[in-house]
């Protein structure tokens, strides 16, 4: 790596620069929800990243537009991650000139992403505030106790500044990952079984049961993250046992596991309902996709859990083609520096084409939020360069009300979607106005069924959630690819380009059903005819989408 080869230089570098500080990103207040809880001892270790200029992403998102919209003749024809890297490796100067300032500074520096644009750096409190100019403090999350050590502002030598994006997370208060999943009330005693279970979303969504194209390439993979406090697993037994229930035609198929970070899968029963949802509604929905269950520790800073899994993406030989999260953060937990790097990692596995599915939230238009201002959108559901699925029930097909849905506060809308947002906008009229931003990139894309079915320790149970509908929606894709596949064409790469165009032909309308918002029930948004920020453009149609495919 080019950088590891700058580094012997760097030692060698006498000069010393003492340019001015320059203010480079503040808060005016500590958030809602924390408070300063004194100060860190100085010799106390911090870790941060910098998140240096990328050299060419503009180019970079017109790639991505090349290979995903339809009727590009590039359609389909991926870069691999190592034209990728050359886009966003940061020019050689930028590297030395941040190499110099920091080098002397800090304990240790490392490169965090394969293509260098993001270091680590490790350092004491003492000297991160002499190297950014600020005072770092600790502060506690009132409702969690969870403890972090931040400053409210910092600046960057004149001569840096313009070769870093932002360094994280000094200014950024984050909860961890939250899981998009509850568990709803009803346990065993619905009259038909089998009515939530797969074989309904087969039949509903004409969800073929199995794949013809033989390929061992053309796999899923699903989000896990597990800590004491957010224990999650996916069961093998509780697999085995959901699949001989509702796909015996699949009994026995399994998942692999990969784990990063130290994470563990652990078999005792003791986890919650996350990972047996996510990994039941792909192995038991996309039969015969191979399935991997990618389980990293949760970690204080969601933007970290979300950037291990684009570094582990990007460092794969033969990565997932669909990759499904149901965890969701507030958008407003991110700056939104930090939110455009995380986004920036999606474009990238946009360009190598990975399907990135995330659950869109269950909490409505306000997070669950009565006597709000304005509505929470959630991340990263907002990030345009990923595809996220809002909750819908049978029958008729209906919204679910906590479908998170709305207006991203930090990206504008992008092409693909103008006309379908502005025409949903319109019809609304006043509506809603001033708690929303009207230019902002709607959410969420698509829907499918929020209410199942699960084994849990050996037991059947009920649970809701966009949860359930992320898993679901990255299986209709696994499937989608297996024909094309099949046919000789490329998978299907990011999605949003082709389904807010050719691909509408390939999901059904839900024009029923409201969210939550600021006032309680229905006081969010409202499903309609076409894209609604609650239903998306809508649920699963296989056929359809083989016929929107010419397949
Ligand atoms: C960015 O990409 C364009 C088009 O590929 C190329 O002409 C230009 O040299 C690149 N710039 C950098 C800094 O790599
Ligand atoms: C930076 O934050 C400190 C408190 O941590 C405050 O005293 C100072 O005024 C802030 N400076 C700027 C420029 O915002
Ligand atoms: C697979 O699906 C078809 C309908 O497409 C159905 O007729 C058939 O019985 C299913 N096979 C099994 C083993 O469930």
């Amino acid at each position: 790596m080019d950088l590891l080869r700058a580094l012997p230089l760097v030692f060698l570098a006498k000069c010393v620069l003492s340019s001015p500080m320059v203010l480079h990103e503040s808060i005016s207040h500590v958030p809602l929800g924390f408070k300063a809880s004194g100060s860190p001892p100085p010799t106390q270790d911090i870790k941060l990243f910098i998140a240096l200029v990328q050299s060419n992403i503009t180019e970079l998102a017109k790639v991505v537009e090349a290979v995903s919209i339809p009727s590009s003749s590039s359609y389909g024809q991926y870069l691999t991650a190592a034209e990728v890297a050359q886009y966003i490796k940061p020019p050689a100067d930028s590297v030395s000139t941040v190499m110099d300032w920091i080098t002397p500074n800090v304990a240790s520096v490392k490169p965090f992403s394969p293509a260098g644009d993001i270091l680590q750096i490790s350092l004491t409190v003492a000297q991160a505030d002499g190297l950014f100019n600020t005072k770092f403090s600790t502060y506690t999350h009132s409702a969690s106790g969870q403890e972090m050590v931040r400053a409210l502002n910092y600046s960057l030598p004149s001569t840096v500044q313009q070769h870093i994006l932002h360094v994280h997370p000094i200014i950024a208060f984050t909860r961890p990952p939250q899981r998009a999943s509850r568990n709803t009330a009803y346990k065993r005693t619905a009259p038909d079984r089998r009515q939530l279970a797969p074989l309904c979303l087969q039949e509903f969504y004409g969800i073929p049961n199995t794949t013809i194209s033989g390929s061992l390439t053309n796999s899923i993979g699903v989000q896990g993250y597990n800590s004491p406090s957010l224990g999650e697993y996916a069961n093998h037994d509780d697999l085995a046992t959901f699949l001989n229930e509702f796909r015996p035609d699949i009994a026995g198929n399994t998942f692999s596991v990969t784990l990063l970070n130290g994470a563990q899968n652990l078999q005792d029963n003791s986890g919650g309902l996350e990972g047996q949802i996510d990994i039941q509604y792909t192995v038991g929905v996309a039969g015969n996709v191979p399935t991997t269950y990618l389980l990293d520790v949760e970690n204080t800073d969601p933007a970290v859990s979300y950037m291990d899994t684009i570094n582990w993406l990007l460092s794969q030989e033969d990565p997932p083609t669909v990759f499904t999260t149901s965890y969701v953060n507030e958008e407003a937990e991110f700056t939104q520096s930090s939110a455009t790097s995380v986004c920036n990692g999606y474009m990238q596995l946009a360009a190598i084409g990975i399907s990135m599915i995330f659950s869109s939230g269950d909490g409505g238009a306000s997070d669950n939020e009565e006597g709000c201002t304005s509505f929470v959108p959630m991340f990263p559901a907002t990030c345009p360069y990923v595809t996220s699925v809002g909750g819908t029930f049978f029958q008729p097909p209906t919204a679910f009300s906590g479908s998170a849905g709305g207006f991203s506060n930090y990206f504008p809308v992008p092409s693909y979607q103008a006309a379908d947002t502005s025409g949903y906008l319109q019809s609304i009229g006043d509506a809603n106005s001033g708690f929303y931003n009207p230019n902002g990139r709607g959410f969420p894309d698509v829907a499918s069924e929020w209410e199942v079915f699960i084994v849990n320790e050996g037991g059947v149970t009920s649970v809701g959630g966009t949860s359930c509908a992320s898993p679901i929606f990255a299986s209709f894709i696994a499937l989608v690819n297996d024909r094309l596949i099949a046919a000789g064409k490329p998978v299907l790469g990011f999605l949003n380009p082709l389904l807010y165009s050719t691909g509408k032909g390939g999901l059904d309308d839900v024009t029923l059903g409201q969210s939550f918002g600021c006032s309680g029930a229905g006081s969010g948004w409202n499903a309609a005819t076409g894209w609604d920020p609650i239903s998306g453009l809508g649920t699963p149609d296989f056929p359809g989408m083989m016929k929107a495919l010419g397949i």
